[in-house]
């Protein structure tokens, strides 16, 4: 049997019994206050409207109440006794304990076998993808939304969509879970001048399909600024590399496309001021196998 450590007994033994002591003063106190004879008379304490008799406890309530209190003295006498000895057959923390023994009897050697399988074998797995769902649902959802699609916040990727920051293959999404991500979008403020920060912003418009309309003389200067800035980590081409976590500029697919705002003004504000969205390292968080099971989860929907 678990026990409780001793300093946790003691503080809630002593605690209780301040409070059952208490508890008798104040009864007794009350109990000698002698009602004032008028049956009808009030404390004069009124609050909206409603007014307090002046009378004293009924008798049947007196005992009742001395009744509980003897019954916890005699409860905390036990309690104390049993779990400081360990004698009694049940304890909170005895049962906590066994309930993760039975637990870890159940699924722990199903975890293992898991953590063992790749992701690929696991994606046909509907057991393990009931788990991963599961897991998704406890730890995902808040920022990547019940159906994944990233919709419950601006700055969280669509998981079911087939654009990918990182890489949709078994080892880049198990990475992205287990070790976690974070977006490096470096500001430009410094290093280019507003025209050129408003000339790629046009060009970055023009390279994918949306209601923006950019402007065609600043496109043509844009361009050059992205080669020349841009283009290591996004590519020639804008679509984007995996390896930097750099977006695909050529979709109509934006992590930042705050509805209130003109995509204009959100791709010029990413490009002068940079953006850092973080995915926290799962593995760390709620330990690899479970991790696991989430990547065969992301994984299995990214082959749909
Ligand atoms: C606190 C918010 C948050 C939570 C919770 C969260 N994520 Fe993320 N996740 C992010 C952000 C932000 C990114 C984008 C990182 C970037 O921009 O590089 C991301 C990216 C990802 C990606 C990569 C998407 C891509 O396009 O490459 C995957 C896969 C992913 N998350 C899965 C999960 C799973 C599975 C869980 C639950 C175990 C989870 N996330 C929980 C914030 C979160
Ligand atoms: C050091 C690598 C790097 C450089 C240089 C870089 N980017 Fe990025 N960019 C990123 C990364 C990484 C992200 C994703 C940020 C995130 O997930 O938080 C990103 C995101 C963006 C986005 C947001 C896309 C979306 O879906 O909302 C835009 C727009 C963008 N970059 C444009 C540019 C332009 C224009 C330049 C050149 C002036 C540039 N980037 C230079 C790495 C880079």
């Amino acid at each position: 049997m678990n026990k409780i450590p001793m300093f946790w007994n003691v503080w809630i033994i002593g605690l209780t019994l301040t409070v059952i002591i208490g508890l008798v003063i104040i009864l007794h106190f009350t109990r000698k206050m002698k009602g004032d004879g008028e049956p009808d008379k009030t404390t004069g304490h009124v609050f909206d409207g409603i007014e307090e008799y002046n009378k004293p406890l009924p008798k049947w309530w007196l005992y009742l109440f001395y009744g509980t209190i003897i019954y916890a003295f005699l409860y905390i006498g036990y309690y104390g006794y049993a779990n400081i000895e360990g004698v009694a057959k049940w304890s909170s923390a005895g049962q906590l304990a066994q309930e993760q023994e039975e637990y870890e009897a159940k699924f722990g050697a199903v975890f293992t076998e898991f953590n063992n399988t790749p992701l690929a074998e696991l994606a046909n797995n509907k057991q393990a993808q009931a788990m991963g769902e599961q897991i998704f649902r406890n730890n995902c959802v808040i920022c990547h939304g019940v159906n994944k699609e990233g919709q419950s916040a601006y700055g969280f990727p669509n998981l079911t969509d087939n654009d990918w920051l990182h890489g949709s293959s078994a080892q880049q999404i198990e990475k992205t879970i287990q070790e976690g991500r974070r977006g490096a979008m470096p500001a430009h403020k410094e290093s280019l001048t507003n025209t050129q920060l408003k000339e790629v912003t046009e060009y970055v418009l023009s390279l994918s399909q949306n209601d923006q309309k950019p402007k065609a003389d600043m496109v043509i200067a844009g361009k050059e600024v992205f080669n020349s800035t841009c283009a290591v980590c996004h590519g020639e081409d804008g679509k984007g590399k995996h390896d930097f976590g750099s977006a695909n500029l050529t979709d109509d697919i934006w992590l930042f496309n705050n509805p209130n705002l003109e995509l204009r003004e959100d791709v010029y504000f990413t490009v002068k001021n940079g953006r850092k969205s973080q995915m926290p390292a799962w593995g760390k968080i709620i330990g690899e196998k479970k991790a696991h099971l989430a990547a065969a989860y992301i994984y299995a929907e990214s082959l749909k």
